[in-house]
């Protein structure tokens, strides 16, 4: 059966401030991921709290807005068989220093908070997502 998904993702500004969006966008397109559509953003800090709010009562909550706001960043609609699930594993664990060989967050991640790249974790939180950023 064939499980076609769109997803939410997200090129965090650690990369895109390291020029590494083509090579990001490239990873997904080798994986099998379609771009549906992408666009270069910033976000106040007000829209990142909206977006994060699932994590409202985590003691990262400030640090983890203040950082998605701090410069652009790039999203996009990804598309293929089992997106979601897929997504998660080509962006690794969330902390780069747990995240797979040749994942995303392994190869240009920082530290746990410049991660490099964002992903829904659910088809719920894909479609508020894939929404929040991209209403029409
Ligand atoms: P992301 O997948 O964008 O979802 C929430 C983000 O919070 C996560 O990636 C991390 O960058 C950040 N974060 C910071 N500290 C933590 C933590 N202790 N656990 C989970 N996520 C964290």
């Amino acid at each position: 059966m064939s499980n076609v998904e769109q997803t939410l993702s997200i090129i965090k500004p650690d990369a895109v401030e390291r020029n590494l969006v083509d090579k990001i966008q490239k990873k997904f397109k080798d994986e099998k991921l379609i771009i549906v559509k992408t666009k270069k953003i910033q976000i106040s800090k007000e829209e990142a709290s909206e977006f994060y709010k699932v994590h409202q009562t985590k003691p990262f909550f400030d640090r983890l807005c203040s950082y998605l706001s701090s410069g652009p960043i790039v999203v996009m609609i990804l598309e293929g068989k089992n997106a979601i699930t897929e997504n998660r594993r080509i962006m690794g664990a969330t902390d780069p220093k747990n995240a797979e060989n040749g994942s995303l967050r392994k190869l240009y991640g920082i530290s746990i908070d410049k991660n490099s790249v964002h992903g829904s974790d659910s088809p719920d939180n894909a479609k508020k997502e894939i929404n929040f950023f991209f209403k029409d």
